[in-house]
């Protein structure tokens, strides 16, 4: 029998545990936080009840909860990787970004965006360990209505041939392989040279990898290079571009794969114009193109 004190219910139950819960809350004075942590209190004791977990299975979730923060670090973020093989990355990405056709699409940021990245001239080399398969990556920013977005600005940073960010592997990678912050020129256009990206793994030694191995999935990502391209006036994307080739495109471990972000790399057995390129031959070609819409407050 609850007994009441105060007007708050002194016994929590099976069948009261969220409401009880919840009135608790009738101080707070902040709408939104209000809302977000209804929803948070109310969908986990429904999940709760549902499950009926164990003392030894609850102290394990918490065990696991614990050891995923213990794993943060300023170069790993083992909660952004649990929300990306959840699929929640992509649905606050599919929430906040839906783009008018013909934009590009965006998707994941993953755990291993470094801010900072040096600024390079177009048509360098981001590849410093001179592994893998040179690349030559070309294309043009432009508005929705077709028009260059001079200046352009393009973070890009990608796994070396081994499939490890250079953050990864401190001391044995140089510092900042394979990122770079581009403009693109007056006419919108930019280029520069990388590495052919293969697919990966992504980290697989922790809490996350121990979830995707009992839920029988891989941690493999298909070949990918990121960007994040922005320019004032117009909203910034964070998005990759995909090889077509690459295996994993239908099985991305973190589900980033977008059909308008699957594109062509061309392979080239072309000493003469490897060379013009700097580049050693054999050699790849790709074109990635990105369109970008208004800032909201361009568009009022
Ligand atoms: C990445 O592509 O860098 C990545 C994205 C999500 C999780 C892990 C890695
Ligand atoms: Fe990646």
């Amino acid at each position: 029998m609850e007994t009441a004190r105060d007007g708050q219910t002194l016994n929590l139950t099976q069948e009261n545990s969220a409401a009880v819960v919840l009135a608790r809350m009738n101080n707070c004075s902040d709408p939104r936080f209000r809302q977000i942590m209804t929803s948070i209190v109310t969908h986990l004791h429904a999940a709760v009840k549902e499950i009926r977990p164990t003392q030894e299975e609850w102290f394990d979730a918490i065990q696991f909860l614990t050891r995923t923060g213990q794993l943060c670090t300023d170069t790993r973020q083992e909660w952004i990787l649990l929300s990306d093989v959840l699929g929640v990355s992509m649905l606050v990405d599919a929430i906040n970004h839906q783009k008018p056709s013909g934009a590009t699409e965006t998707t994941v940021l993953g755990p291993f965006y470094v801010s900072g990245a040096p600024e390079r001239a177009l048509g360098e080399n981001i590849c410093l360990d001179g592994k893998g398969m040179p690349v030559v990556v070309s294309g043009r920013v432009t508005g929705i209505d077709g028009r260059p977005i001079a200046g352009a600005a393009l973070d890009v940073w990608m796994t070396n041939e081994d499939g490890f960010y250079d953050v990864q592997q401190p001391g044995i990678q140089p510092n900042m392989n394979l990122r770079g912050l581009f403009h693109a020129g007056d006419d919108g256009r930019y280029w520069f040279r990388a590495a052919k990206p293969r697919f990966y793994p992504i980290p697989g030694d922790g809490t996350v990898g121990s979830l995707l191995e009992r839920s029988g999935r891989h941690n493999f990502r298909p070949g990918h290079l990121h960007f994040i391209v922005s320019a004032p006036g117009y909203e910034s994307i964070t998005t990759h571009y995909f090889d077509r080739k690459s295996p994993y495109l239908d099985s991305d471990a973190v589900f980033g794969v977008k059909e308008t972000l699957i594109i062509d790399f061309e392979d080239h057995n072309d000493p003469k114009r490897a060379a013009t390129l700097g580049v050693d031959n054999p050699f790849a070609t790709v074109t990635m193109n990105f369109v970008l819409v208004p800032s909201p407050s361009q568009t009022r």
